[in-house]
């Protein structure tokens, strides 16, 4: 049984990993171990008996707390803190009782209570012992008669062993520049990572992955995270001037609020987290089978090879210019055909038409069907681009709803892009977007929506909100999430790409209902790979969609630049007709190629071979799951000769499998090419991909 419980002390165990918690003997509850699983469920620590010295040391700064409020002596991260109805900022929370259920996902809910106030916390806990995750979110409840107001609700705070000396790698950058990988030694004090953008954010991401240091890709222990959630977050990796190391993560308490109302319940997003000796590599293939097994929504359906219009034409859509394009990229295999912005109602340019979700009247006189028939016809699919939740003040959307945006009254609405952000937290605009929406999807044969979100929030003003104003963080995204998922729901054919200028929301939550990401608008294939290496910290090929386009003032080979894309769900948006008889020839040939690897690609394991990160080679293999296939690509950017590459040694094999290398002689076992490292000749800008088979 993976949760053992005896007096008031709990283990959960997943295949290789445990974490326990109990109550301590003042009554409050104290994290004791989160590592590898050990031999007995005797064997994990008990709580230790809280200790203080001196005035100034008090428990609160000494225990390891499992979900500590802010109250009494406490200055370290709480993850809770509220405000009473009569003034009172000072939760207590104390034990009341355990609920162990049994089954698929086992799961534990520990019920707390105020000391004085009738305010309920139940701690939820997943045991995902397959994938050696563990999930925790939380559920507050008000009991009593008068609000509460909540100020911070995280959903876990994360233990590491206590005295160790630890190195946080986490996901920065900026827009077109976004999942670059950063590692840092923690130090005594607060390293903060967070949105306050209303997404997710270009430029943080809620991942973590700490290690004592040592750790690579293969070896070393590592204790990662997420958090599961679209909006603004926060994660606090916090050292405290005792030695104890741990991470906080949750919604962000910046400019937040939520009043509770009496009788209501707020239930945070989820967060989950894991422990591996395998190195970073293993964190990500924890979290990779993760999301391809349980969270996308079409699970290990194959996405298809898909042609965007937007770096062909950018605004300039026309029937005739999307029926070219389809037709040449129909001629070199593609699947999907998709038209980006500038289809819909007066959408000439970016400074008109968000908001009017139906086909532009001269751009299509007969409206979108004839082209859709065509495409169809051609022997592909067809998708569409949309940004739901903005609006041009130029759109006749705009001029009957101005008080539909997020905005301060007294202050100007600044534009980004042109274009105002709608308040998804509004039940009138949600219903607005579904009822659009709907109708779109209802009378077009459309089975994939590429879903957009060009700008961050400012002035997050709601004049009328029902409760707080400050709520407007979350309910936006209840209300996205709400929006989209009635959508999904009505039209569960559609593939859904969440974008967001890029890879501005890409997370957890949104993967409950997108299958896959636009992982930036960078997309010169030099530059990608390191932004691909980032994103595949946490996310799998299978949702990162990589186009080939002609992006960069000198674009690498076509070649390099198809490699690069075909390490994920491979498209491309280029304008075809500027490419020669023989580009197309050569992107008809890498497309058929793709489609032979694909099922390696989207849903074998990765290994970052030669990861990305700062060096001008690199080199990434996918393994099929019965590891009889696997694909070796290697890249060589910018470096001047005399030059060495470094060796390449395979990953994933089966040892005993006998096994050929493309490019290489003889047959070897999975053992001997995994230890004697391949020497490949690369130029500048030159890339490999090769295949290895299992021989019988
Ligand atoms: C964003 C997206 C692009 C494209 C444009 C269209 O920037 O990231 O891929 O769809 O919007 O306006």
């Amino acid at each position: 049984m993976p949760i053992h419980a005896r007096d008031h002390y709990w283990v959960l165990e997943s295949k290789n990993t445990a974490y326990a918690f109990g109550v301590a003997n003042d009554g409050a509850l104290a994290h004791t171990y989160w590592g590898p699983r050990l031999k007995s469920p005797g064997d994990y620590p008990e709580p230790l008996p809280p200790t203080a010295w001196a005035s100034f040391n008090a428990p609160g700064q000494l225990a390891t707390a499992e979900y500590p409020g802010y109250a009494g002596s406490n200055y370290v991260e709480p993850c809770l803190k509220t405000t009473f109805a009569d003034g009172v900022r000072d939760v207590v929370l104390q034990f009341v009782r355990a609920d162990v259920i049994d089954g698929d996902s086992p799961a534990l809910s520990i019920t707390l209570r105020d000391a004085y106030y009738p305010l309920q916390v139940v701690l939820h806990y997943r045991v995902h012992e397959q994938y050696d995750l563990m999930e925790r979110w939380v559920e507050v409840k008000n009991l009593g008669d008068t609000p509460v107001t909540l100020e911070r609700v995280w959903s876990a705070l994360w233990h590491l062993p206590l005295g160790g000396k630890y190195r946080l790698s986490h996901l920065a950058g900026r827009h077109i520049d976004e999942w670059q990988l950063h590692r840092e030694p923690l130090n005594v004090g607060l390293k903060v990572r967070e949105s306050r953008r209303l997404t997710t954010s270009h430029n943080a991401k809620p991942w973590f992955a700490v290690d004592r240091g040592v750790a690579d890709e293969v070896q070393g222990e590592v204790w990662f995270g997420v958090l599961a959630w679209s909006g603004n977050w926060k994660m606090v990796a916090e050292v405290t001037d005792f030695s104890s190391t741990r991470i906080g993560i949750g919604l962000n308490d910046w400019d937040f609020a939520w009043r509770l109302t009496p009788g209501e319940t707020f239930t945070t997003p989820s967060a989950l987290a894991g422990y591996t000796a395998a190195g970073f590599g293993g964190a990500s293939h924890i979290l990779h089978d993760y999301i391809r097994d349980t969270l996308l929504p079409h699970g290990k359906h194959l996405h298809p090879v898909l042609y965007n219009s937007w770096e062909a034409v950018f605004f300039d859509v026309s029937e005739a210019a999307q029926l070219q394009a389809a037709e040449l990229a129909a001629q070199m295999g593609v699947e999907l055909f998709v038209m980006d912005d500038g289809w819909f109602h007066q959408r000439n340019y970016e400074d008109a038409g968000l908001g009017d979700w139906w086909p532009d009247a001269v751009k299509f006189p007969q409206g979108i069907q004839p082209l859709i028939a065509r495409v169809n016809a051609l022997g592909m699919d067809f998708g569409l681009w949309i940004e739901p939740e903005m609006v041009n003040p130029d759109s006749d959307l705009y001029r009957q709803h101005p008080d539909w945006v997020i905005h301060f009254p007294t202050r100007t609405r600044t534009e980004m892009r042109n274009q105002l952000i709608l308040n998804l937290g509004r039940s009138d605009v949600q219903a607005y977007l579904i009822e659009v929406l709907d109708k779109l999807l209802s009378e077009h044969n459309i089975v994939f929506v590429k879903w957009d979100m060009n700008r961050n929030v400012s002035e997050p003003g709601w004049p009328d909100a029902p409760g707080d104003a400050r709520e407007i963080w979350v309910r936006y995204v209840q209300g996205l999430y709400h929006v989209w998922g009635t959508l999904a729901q009505r039209h569960p054919q559609v593939l859904w790409q969440s974008c967001s200028g890029g890879g501005g929301r890409a997370d957890l939550g949104i993967l409950h209902l997108a299958d896959q990401i636009w992982v930036s608008d960078n997309t010169e294939a030099v530059a990608r790979l390191a932004i691909q290496n980032g994103f595949a910290q946490v996310f799998p090929a299978i949702t990162m969609e990589a186009q080939v386009t002609q992006m960069g003032q000198t674009p690498a080979p076509l070649e390099f630049r198809f490699h690069v894309s075909m390490m994920g769900s491979l498209g491309i948006s280029a304008d075809l007709t500027r490419w020669t008889a023989a580009e197309r020839e050569l992107g008809a040939q890498l497309v058929a190629q793709y489609k032979e690897i694909r099922p390696i690609v989207q849903l074998g394991d990765q290994y970052r071979l030669l990861p990305a990160e700062g060096q001008p080679f690199s080199a990434v293999q996918y393994v099929s799951p019965d590891r009889n296939e696997s694909v070796l690509f290697a890249f060589r950017t910018h470096i001047p000769e005399p030059v060495f590459l470094p060796p390449i040694y395979l990953r994933g094999l089966d040892p005993d499998g006998c096994y050929t290398v493309e490019g290489f002689e003889g047959t070897r076992s999975g053992q001997a090419w995994m230890n004697i490292g391949l020497y490949l000749r690369l130029k500048d800008l030159e890339s490999k991909l090769l295949r290895i088979r299992r021989v019988k």
